[in-house]
């Protein structure tokens, strides 16, 4: 890599990362435990919302504890309009729509319920109202919304994105096939409802994946170069809470008390990266969601024992330390032992929860190409991470992990 740019791209992180101490990172007012879904109406009433918008997807409005949170808000005599419409992967023109329904139906606040699609997809509906005459296209990246939104309360039905905690949207683009990100303070939930009795009915993967995916979160947000007290603690709770419920939740998706962990650990690791960001895994997780649809937590869970051990020994400190917070046994002695320990633990956890270890796809070299392209500018400069990759690095590493079809 070229040594200039590199030096620019440190720089620019270290910038970054002093001036974020200046933004308003609030974090949301979080109601958790079964049942806190019963805080809505009061919180709606608090915040004058006459009428709410719901942003859903078409699979939850089906489960039975759905029509628990209608019938919270319709006895409050609240009326609300309902967006049902999201996809995994919120796309630019899903945004269009849902904010001309926001409009044309009068709503005032926002209430997302469902996995990081909803959730994200409620923030560009914000994003749009903030800035109506411009595209999403056009808000692209950092500090540019700067405008309070209107309310947002999240409910997360997964527990992985974090996106109740974040500042970030992540949008996809329908016609360049990119994935991207917005990212602003004012797009962080006023209220975040945690509320395990929602992620009781999700199935085994979509459970793993998204636990995945929260792992990931907060492992990057440790071995970046921009965390603070605070964020290496919620990274280190996290994991060991991830470490400790995953499985469990998978195996018995009724264990309230796994589903609840799982719920506070996502919320944890979404309050670490969204101060102290991700890293190479996303960057190259986020180009197999927007050119193949790959589910972003399937991505991330594949992609980040490889990555890490890719870092060939570059984070071996901060993962033995890691190892050490999660497994306190002397078996490992060596600061290197206990990384490639816990590398392998995340190996072995993908394993044990029928995760594969490569991706299926029909994608040629000029694909594979184009997609470390994108890679790695959406890792540099903004990502502080451990080693900073070259275009041919996130080449090897799609390569390690795509299982090519035998035609190309
Ligand atoms: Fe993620």
């Amino acid at each position: 890599m070229n040594i200039f740019f590199k030096l620019y791209s440190r720089i620019y992180q270290k910038i970054l990362y002093l001036s974020m101490f200046f933004l308003p990172f609030n974090e949301p007012i979080v109601y958790r435990g079964e049942h806190s879904i019963s805080n809505i109406p009061s919180i709606l009433k608090k915040n004058g919302i006459s009428k709410i918008m719901i942003v859903t997807d078409a699979n939850l409005v089906k489960i039975p504890y759905f029509a628990k949170i209608l019938q919270e808000i319709q006895s409050n005599n609240i009326e609300y309009v309902m967006y049902d419409l999201t996809k995994p992967n919120p796309t630019i023109s899903q945004i269009e729509d849902a904010f001309k329904l926001f409009v044309n139906t009068n709503s005032n606040g926002l209430l997302a319920i469902g996995g990081g699609s909803s959730i994200d997809l409620a923030k560009g509906i914000g994003v749009k109202l903030t800035h109506p005459n411009k595209k999403i296209q056009q808000m692209r990246g950092l500090l540019k919304v700067l405008k309070k939104l209107p309310l947002l309360i999240a409910i997360p039905s997964t527990a992985g994105t974090g996106s109740e905690a974040t500042v970030a949207c992540v949008v996809t683009d329908e016609l360049t096939k990119e994935k991207y990100a917005i990212n602003d303070p004012v797009l962080i939930p006023k209220y975040a409802i945690l509320d395990p009795l929602i992620t009781v009915g999700l199935p085994f993967s979509l459970t793993s994946t998204t636990g995945m995916d929260a792992l990931t979160h907060a492992v990057e947000a440790y071995i970046g170069h921009s965390n603070t007290k605070k964020t290496k603690r919620m990274a280190i709770s996290a994991i060991k809470t991830i470490f400790g419920n995953l499985e469990e939740a998978c195996i018995n998706p009724t264990n309230i008390n796994a589903r609840m962990n799982m719920l506070n650990a996502s919320y944890e690791a979404g309050v670490a990266f969204t101060r102290a960001y991700v890293g190479n895994v996303h960057a190259l997780a986020h180009q197999l969601g927007g050119v193949y649809h790959i589910p972003h937590g399937l991505a991330n869970a594949i992609l980040l024992p490889v990555v890490l051990r890719y870092y060939n020994h570059a984070t071996d400190k901060k993962l033995s330390m890691l190892y050490d917070a999660v497994y306190k046994d002397n078996t490992l002695d060596t600061i290197s032992a206990k990384s490639e320990g816990f590398i392998d633990k995340i190996f072995e956890l993908n394993q044990r929860m029928n995760i594969p270890a490569k991706i299926k796809i029909d994608a040629t070299d000029d694909d594979i190409f184009l997609m470390a392209s994108r890679a790695f500018l959406e890792a540099n400069p903004l990502y502080p991470v451990p080693t900073m990759f070259d275009i041919l690095d996130f080449v090897n590493i799609y390569n390690m992990i795509i299982e090519k079809n035998k035609s190309n």
